[in-house]
């Protein structure tokens, strides 16, 4: 049967960070582009529909967030999350990245200390170096196989006068989809210690279905008080490039905060097309994440299956959530420039190094599972030759 995901879409020449951004990021452009976390589907037919009709209307003035656009977000957290918000909650940002960004901003002062749990997705450092705040770490606990939370880590760094708290839930690179008990736990440390929680939940809808994504926020009404939960269809229908994500504040002084952050960078525009496809997308493109998440894990049962046949020394982490998995190569015996340059110009597969992650990543890369079938079967018959050919 032909399935939409099948479709290779060329994507070189279109401006792609993935694909056209490879020659200056590794240095050729006969790699499979594994690495940056968008995916090479076409986004839901609502979405393009919405879109198509726009561009003929082919007036592109400003434009304002409607009651319409709200309700959708609204409406989308509690269809697939049960996560009742009020839209007086929601604010905008023109990514999770700088969304993230300015509710540092807005609820820390310069020289505070955040908390981040590497191996994480290493823009979060950044940010917070870029706004003159301290990062701190809570390293994730590694028992071989699967991930967890350290809480005695975490209440280390609280107990240390941490002011704020990044939770990336899913979490990426390690795939972990965090039980509600797990943040319970960590969310009355958090309580306990004043800290602010900045809940990155970008990759909610991606949630493998044997699990399910607890929204921090949801679980008690004085987590709600405490955090800051920022969303995006971006991840979910493939939407990066329209720069539009959600942060949804219950606190109403955590609120007023951000609101003026996003006064003085003058950010508080929208973008038409973002705006539109996110509507389009939470209104009529739940079916089509169906057979997304359908679709991304049968890639997952093929990764997992070629992998044992032909390259068993990379053990895979089962992945809870997202489309990125995250592949302990520890066993290959590599430092860490010649795990990089193996992948890179040995097999010829861009992945995101490990290391980029934090120093735990060390021996592992994370890959990119979101493209059509017949690309990770490509993948895996090129590691195993190249590794073959060493050996
Ligand atoms: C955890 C996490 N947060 C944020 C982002 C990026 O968000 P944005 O492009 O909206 O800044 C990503 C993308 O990979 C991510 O994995």
């Amino acid at each position: 049967m032909v399935n939409r995901f099948d479709e290779h879409i060329q994507r070189f020449h279109t401006a792609s960070v993935k694909w056209d951004g490879m020659k200056q990021r590794f240095h050729t452009d006969k790699a499979l582009p594994m690495w940056v976390a968008d995916m090479d589907f076409a986004a839901p037919e609502p979405v393009l529909e919405a879109l198509a009709q726009r561009v003929q209307h082919g007036v592109f003035g400003y434009t304002y967030r409607t009651e319409e656009y709200l309700n959708s977000i609204r409406s989308w957290l509690f269809r697939r999350h049960r996560f009742t918000i009020d839209t007086s909650w929601i604010a905008h940002a023109p990514g999770i990245v700088p969304g993230v960004g300015f509710i540092i901003d807005a609820l820390t002062q310069v020289g505070d200390k955040v908390v981040i749990q590497p191996p994480v997705y290493y823009p979060f450092e950044r940010v917070i170096r870029n706004y003159q705040r301290e990062a701190v770490y809570a390293p994730l606990a590694f028992d071989g196989n699967r991930y967890h939370m350290d809480f005695d880590a975490l209440e280390r760094q609280f107990q240390s006068g941490a002011k704020a708290w990044i939770l990336c839930s899913p979490h990426n690179p390690v795939g972990r989809v965090w039980t509600e008990d797990e943040l319970r736990t960590a969310g009355e440390l958090a309580l306990a210690y004043h800290v602010t929680v900045i809940s990155d939940e970008i990759h909610h809808d991606l949630v493998f279905k044997r699990y399910r994504h607890t929204p921090f926020a949801s679980i008690d009404e004085r987590f709600k008080n405490i955090s800051v939960t920022a969303i995006a269809p971006s991840k979910t229908f493939n939407l990066a490039g329209l720069q539009t994500a959600v942060v949804i504040i219950p606190n109403p002084d955590m609120l007023i905060k951000y609101r003026k952050v996003l006064q003085k960078y003058s950010m508080e525009g929208a973008n038409t097309f973002g705006a539109l496809a996110l509507e389009a997308a939470y209104r009529s493109g739940e079916s089509w994440l169906d057979e997304l998440l359908d679709y991304l894990d049968d890639n997952l049962t093929t990764l997992r299956r070629l992998l044992a046949e032909q390259m068993p020394e990379i053990h895979l982490i089962e992945p809870e959530g997202t489309y990125l998995v995250w592949l302990d190569c520890r066993e290959l015996g590599l430092s860490k420039e010649e795990l990089d340059h193996f992948f890179i110009h040995e097999a010829g597969v861009a992945l995101d190094e490990g290391h980029l992650f934090g120093e735990e990543g060390n021996g592992f890369q994370r890959i990119n599972l979101a493209c059509p079938r017949t690309v990770i079967e490509e993948a895996v018959t090129r590691i195993a030759t190249a590794w073959h050919t060493r050996h």
